[in-house]
């Protein structure tokens, strides 16, 4: 079975990577939480994070996942045997697949909203009947439902297809795409009229801002938009060659994560701002406030206006699916070698699954809020603490140190081991667990 275990390509892994980490929560969490909590004091703070408690447990998941060779709950339990660790490898995989499901709903959404941009365009009278077209879309009951099924549907063709020809292949002509276009967008955001006040609102420095709860949500989010302490990034680092470098594939999935998150920063906020609306909350802010720019701006170039909503909802779209597919994908892989499933048995079952539970997430906005809240404040850092824990504590140093620096061979992985291996040891479960309370209480 390992033998024949496939295998990304050098490039394919970090485009892989980067997909599952640029998502969702860079469009439109970071940019709300940046404003909320301070502008450029706490995107001092997420980047200490990003470098200190992050990027440690991030390597830690991809050391065991190479190491092993395996999907979550086997490579806990081919480096533990007999132990109970393997246990919170399976909580971590049931975190990503309840991520999976009320995600495929706000994926759902993305896509709805693209086709309505292709089709008819949105409503420019004021940013109360944009807001309305969402408020509509999410309570009727077909269409957001029609949507979430495409939606997963679509990502779980490409798991179908495998890691080579599906993931990697995807990850490589989505991942460029998205720059593209996210920096072309960027562009045009900064060229509006008053944009300059959203830009403020990202950068200028309030440490007052800056609440212990504004410091917990920084490594919450950290966490979250780096896919860790899910099983996926120890899933996609079960597929990656022993000769890759896992610190330099590590610190560029991290740097294009926070090139993207902080860019959609400079692509919301000042067409926010420039169209005299505030900013709010989660996503109602992309899916309510920015079609209304796109419409106002329709007003004076339709063509323009219309081209500009069908950039941004792809980019959205084409974000949530690759960070979709690494969800379905550390499911789908835990499913194929515990109960000896074909890929395509256990895509189906993922499928049917998260289509159920997504569907209860569309129409109960509680459940939706319940299934995000036990997914990101408890699945994900019991995941990550466990995973830490694991490389920090449980394992060997030496075997640990030798998978870090592919057996001593990569000079500058060894100087720096010691420092990675401080960090993983003493600062990051600490971290994890002081964030964890607070975002409990
Ligand atoms: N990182 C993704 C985002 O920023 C979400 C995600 C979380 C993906 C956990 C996989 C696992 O939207």
């Amino acid at each position: 079975m390992a033998a024949s275990r496939e295998k990304f390509g050098r490039m394919g892994v970090i485009l892989a990577l980067a997909g599952s980490a640029i998502g969702l929560g860079n469009i439109w969490r970071f940019p709300y939480m940046v404003g909320e909590y301070g502008g450029a004091a706490f995107i001092i703070v997420y980047l200490a994070f990003a470098f200190l408690i992050s990027l440690p447990a991030f390597l830690a998941e991809s050391l065991i996942g190479r190491k092993a060779g395996k999907s979550t709950y086997d490579a806990l339990e081919s480096l533990a045997p007999g132990t109970k660790w393997k246990w919170l490898g399976l909580l971590a995989v049931l975190g990503a697949f309840i991520i999976t499901s009320y995600y495929s709903v706000v994926g759902g959404w993305s896509l709805d909203f693209l086709a309505r941009s292709v089709v008819r365009g949105f409503d420019s009278a004021n940013p109360e009947s944009a807001a309305a077209v969402f408020d509509r879309m999410t309570a009727s009951t077909i269409e957001p439902l029609l949507a979430h099924a495409l939606f997963l549907g679509f990502s779980c063709m490409i798991i179908v297809l495998g890691v080579k020809k599906g993931i990697d292949r995807f990850s490589k002509v989505c991942i460029p795409l998205l720059f593209v276009l996210i920096v072309a967008m960027m562009l045009f955001s900064l060229s509006l009229p008053g944009s300059k006040d959203g830009l403020d609102y990202l950068l200028k420095p309030d440490f007052s801002k800056l609440t212990p709860r504004g410091i917990a949500c920084a490594l919450g989010q950290s966490f979250f938009s780096m896919s860790i302490g899910m099983g996926v990034v120890l899933t996609y680092s079960s597929y990656m060659k022993k000769q890759q470098k896992i610190l330099s594939t590590s610190v560029l999935t991290l740097i294009f994560d926070i090139f993207f998150a902080v860019i959609s920063g400079f692509v919301v906020m000042p067409a926010v701002f420039s169209a005299g609306l505030r900013p709010e909350a989660g996503p109602s802010l992309v899916f309510e406030s920015i079609p209304y720019i796109f419409a106002q701006m329709g007003a004076a170039s339709p063509l323009l206006g219309r081209v500009m909503a069908i950039g941004f909802f792809l980019t959205i779209l084409i974000a949530a699916i690759t960070s979709e597919i690494s969800m379905i994908e550390s499911c789908v892989s835990m499913l194929m070698e515990r109960l000896h499933w074909g890929r395509k048995k256990a895509t189906w079952v993922i499928f049917c699954a998260a289509l159920l539970l997504g569907c209860w997430c569309s129409l109960r906005s509680n459940v939706f809020s319940f299934c995000d809240f036990v997914s990101s404040n408890v699945f994900m850092m019991l995941g990550a603490l466990a995973f830490t824990v694991f490389a920090g504590w449980k394992m060997e140093r030496s075997a640990l140190k030798a998978e870090f620096t592919n057996n001593g061979r990569l000079k500058l992985s060894s100087a720096l081991f010691g420092g990675f291996y401080f960090l993983l040891k003493y600062l990051v479960p600490p971290a994890i667990l002081v964030i964890f309370f607070t975002n409990l209480l």
